[in-house]
């Protein structure tokens, strides 16, 4: 069904429509990993390690929609990056056997990158938007009766001439992820069915995603050097096998066969990677904050310009690993290096900051 109406405030789609913009890709890729990281990742449920209590309410969900023979509802997966969002929508669409359409916030920059892409889906189709928080406000409105009706309002032509059409959608399901559900806005957030939070995984799961993938990469991994690299993977799975394939590297250069604690141990201190998994940026964090500013309270925007990071790269990528570990609070005045964090570095507490420059 078509439905017209006047109106001149929403965006012409007319010249980008059907465009399907390089921006979106049929089968699951975004740019942060490589070939080799996607063999690894789990394709079921049965294959996949951690996330119990969340796998088990998938699975009902998953099963009560196929008994109802049904889409399922609309779901979000929020969690720091690398944790597996995209995994898990991979393997709802697997489950559901259904396909499944691969986007992400920022690549839909206009309403009609959006309409393009909802008219292009099929019934039951999962349309996955990564970093959705990152989506335009104007896109997202789309998104609302989309969503509930699945309805698509656009308007066609510009000036006195501008008309409204409304599409009926195909019964899609959104699959959406972000690392911020806080910046979500309420009338998205609230049109999901269902919110599921990912968590930092037990390091006895990494040790199993690390043997798993040492078996698909065809490569020898001891026991004790599979501990040694999961200490070390900031209980990430992604983390986890980029390291054991540096670690992979190390034993092949220097001929040393399979990857046991030693091996797993000269790779980490050749990357810098210190045992409790940081990485040279996140010292410089808290160093910076004990040096600095005498442990905090900072505020991001000065802790950012004072390790030359984004901000956002401290808020997304370092800052949700060393607040896991209790190294870093962060707090309504800003961001304080706990005693922990002392204690790793070394440093005395209560030291007067050292008098360094900016
Ligand atoms: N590879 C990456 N994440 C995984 C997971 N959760 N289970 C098994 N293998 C993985």
């Amino acid at each position: 069904m078509i439905t017209t109406s006047s109106s001149t405030e929403k965006e012409d789609i007319t010249t980008k429509e059907k465009e399907l913009p390089d921006k979106i890709t049929q089968e699951q890729s975004l740019p942060k990993e490589g070939g080799v990281d996607r063999a690894l990742r789990p394709q079921s449920f049965d294959d996949y390690i951690g996330q119990k209590k969340m796998k088990k309410n998938l699975r009902i969900f998953i099963e009560a929609a196929k008994k109802r023979d049904e889409a399922i509802d609309h779901v979000i997966f929020y969690g720091p990056a690398g944790l597996g969002k995209t995994t898990i929508a991979n393997i709802i669409a697997k489950e559901m056997g259904v396909a499944i359409k691969t986007t992400s916030g920022p690549a839909i920059e206009r309403i009609g990158d959006l309409g393009s892409i909802l008219t292009n889906l099929q019934d039951g189709d999962i349309l996955f938007i990564d970093e959705i928080h990152r989506l335009n406000k104007s896109v997202e409105e789309i998104l609302y009766p989309a969503m509930e009706d699945h309805k698509l309002d656009i308007v066609v032509g510009k000036g006195p001439s501008a008309h409204t059409l409304q599409l009926d959608l195909p019964q899609f399901t959104l699959v959406g992820a972000t690392t911020k559900l806080g910046a979500l806005s309420n009338p998205l957030r609230d049109r999901f069915g269902a919110i599921h939070r990912l968590e930092f995984y037990e390091q006895n799961d990494i040790t199993e995603i690390l043997k798993r993938s040492a078996v698909l990469l065809d490569c020898s991994l001891e026991d004790d050097g599979a501990q040694e690299l999961s200490r070390a993977s900031r209980q990430t799975p992604r983390v986890a096998n980029r390291l054991l394939k540096r670690a992979r590297d190390f034993a092949d250069v220097h001929n040393r066969g399979s990857i046991d604690s030693a091996v797993a141990r000269e790779a980490l201190a050749l990357l810098d990677i210190d045992d409790l998994g940081l990485e040279p940026t996140d010292r410089r964090i808290i160093e910076t904050l004990i040096d600095k500013f005498n442990g905090g309270p900072v505020g991001l925007h000065t802790l950012a310009m004072a390790t030359s990071e984004e901000m956002q790269t401290i808020e997304d990528v370092y800052e949700p690993y060393l607040v896991q570990l209790g190294l870093l609070l962060r707090s309504p005045r800003g961001r304080i290096a706990t005693d922990l964090a002392y204690e790793h570095l070394g440093r005395p507490k209560n030291s007067p900051a050292k008098k360094l420059f900016l």
